[in-house]
């Protein structure tokens, strides 16, 4: 897509983005996986939902052992998605209806498949190929002990043992998320030369620009010292753990945007879980990502002094900075919303009120697949049936993240719904979204889905989002009202009762008022 000169404000500074699980978004040959054309043959869909653009999971060649983030060639299509010609017929006939298409990329490890890996293990230590990845030696006086006490993201230690070529215990190899993900050495020449040629393979394709994955990881600290307490929570953000955050990150990030830079229009991304304010600012300084997930509104409870308080925080995060805020509720590492809000109807009515709350800030906002159908998690997939490495590697103690990844629901009365001509999808979807496909929901005024069709269209075309700031009004202390300087109210009711509308015209409310008034779980849009 080009971009002309004369556009000073960059095509992403208030867009939405519809994040594609490809996997669970649609299938196009009958597998029962989602893949490139199930994304293309729904772009109607994604037009008339009125997103700007796309943000899709990884489809690069993979063994697949963590969906996808684990890559074996980053400059291929995987064959389950539907090969190179598949991504190019995505992004001219996305850029066809103007959504733009972002890809997802993964610099801070490979799969165990990648050629680099297979030719780091026949090598021994000491050579070229161990040195793009960082092999160690073991600690105790046969090498029998990891070289550190770092956990791997997804449970057990950071770092597996290897047999050497001559058939000997060997070296160790980290790898922050699975054992089949080794993470690279950042501080060798290949790594980063590698890097920027991936960069550049896609946008030369056309790609309007990346998500980055765990772009705070990628740097390591000097000697791999241990952790001083071994957490082991999923993605934590503690700003002192010491696999996270490392300030050689930077440099590494300022060398991506040089290459970016010279596509205009391109965009990044950076997945970074950073708590502290100051320091999640530095990943958008203005030569660095353009832009940066922020996760303390997917974090917060419904209650009014935390959203307030998640809101003010993602604000003050990139403002020092002069960059753009981002928003977002759920993606596919964390639990749906409709669930972390209680679930039912209660849980689908914060959801929605949510969903008006987010798309009334200024900035970015990203908006995962199934969302705009109010989708639950699903937390009773059969044992069987689960593919998210946090379950093998936690001695099936913890389930992982599969229950947020359940194929989208089309059409029809009975599984799978459309999402797939075949007779069965990845993971089972269950019976009872019968009445939350798209169809249904589509013949539904009062649905979720039309209620994010018509705030979209809202936010896109009325002058009261135009400009950027917000102000927060009085209200009571269970609700949560801000303003923006165009003239847009909006106004969250978290308590137990309903509360008297704020003066103004009514644009949109995420659900029925009652007798005038805003009812609990249920937001509200003024001009
Ligand atoms: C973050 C991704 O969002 C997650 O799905 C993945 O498992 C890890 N990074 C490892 O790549």
């Amino acid at each position: 897509m080009t971009v002309s000169p004369a556009e000073s404000t960059p095509w992403w500074k208030s867009a939405v983005f519809y994040q594609v699980y490809p996997r669970s978004f649609a299938d196009s040959d009958g597998d029962g996986v989602g893949d490139l054309g199930g994304i293309r043959e729904r772009l109607g869909y994604l037009e008339q939902l009125g997103v700007d653009a796309l943000w899709i999971c990884p489809v690069m060649r993979s063994p697949m052992a963590d969906g996808g983030y684990d890559v074996a060639d980053p400059r291929d299509i995987d064959p389950l998605f539907g090969g190179l010609a598949a991504m190019e017929e995505l992004i001219a006939a996305a850029h066809e209806r103007r959504i733009r298409v972002t890809m997802d990329l993964v610099p801070n490890h490979t799969s165990s498949e990648h050629a680099w890996f297979r030719a780091a293990l026949a090598a021994g230590p000491g050579s070229p190929e161990r040195a793009r990845y960082i092999f160690r030696d073991g600690r105790g006086a046969d090498g029998s002990e990891p070289p550190n006490n770092w956990p791997s993201i997804f449970r057990g230690p950071a770092w597996t043992r290897i047999v050497e070529p001559d058939g000997r215990p060997g070296q160790w190899y980290l790898h922050i998320f699975a054992a089949e993900q080794p993470d690279l050495n950042w501080e060798n020449p290949d790594v980063v030369a590698d890097f920027e040629q991936t960069l550049r393979f896609w946008l030369d394709r056309g790609v309007d620009g990346f998500r980055i994955d765990v772009a705070h990881g990628m740097a390591k600290p000097p000697g791999l010292p241990d952790m001083a307490k071994v957490d082991t929570k999923m993605l934590v953000h503690d700003d002192h753990d010491p696999r996270f955050n490392n300030p050689g990150v930077h440099d590494i990030h300022r060398r991506i945007r040089k290459v970016i830079d010279e596509y205009p229009g391109a965009v990044s991304i950076g997945e970074v879980w950073v708590d502290d304010n100051v320091r999640f600012g530095e990943y958008v300084r203005p030569d660095e990502l353009h832009l940066a997930f922020n996760f303390r509104l997917a974090e917060t409870s419904f209650e009014a002094a935390d959203i307030r308080d998640a809101v003010e925080n993602s604000l003050a995060a990139v403002a020092p900075v002069g960059a753009t805020p981002t928003w977002t509720l759920s993606n596919h590492d964390i639990e749906r919303e409709v669930t972390r809000y209680g679930g039912g109807a209660p849980g689908v009515a914060r959801a929605r009120a949510m969903a008006l709350l987010e798309l009334a800030l200024p900035g970015v906002v990203f908006v995962y697949n199934g969302a705009e159908l109010g989708l639950p998690n699903v937390d009773d997939l059969p044992d069987e049936v689960l593919q998210d490495p946090v379950w093998e590697r936690s001695g099936h103690t913890e389930r992982g993240r599969d229950g947020c990844r359940v194929p989208l629901p089309w059409s029809g009365t009975a599984p799978p719904f459309g999402f797939t001509g075949g007779e069965q999808s990845w993971l089972p979807i269950p019976a009872e979204w019968a009445d939350r496909t798209v169809e249904a929901q589509l013949a539904q005024p009062g649905s979720v889905l039309a209620l994010y069709r018509t705030a979209l269209e809202l936010r896109r075309t009325r002058p009261e989002f135009a400009a950027d700031g917000l102000e927060w009004l009085d209200g009571n202390a269970d609700t949560v009202t801000v303003r923006r300087p165009g003239g847009l109210t909006c106004v969250l009711n978290a308590s137990n009762a309903p509360i008297a509308l704020p003066e103004g015209e009514l644009l949109l409310a995420s659900g029925p008022l009652a007798d005038g008034a805003l009812p609990p779980d249920t937001a509200a849009w003024l001009v």
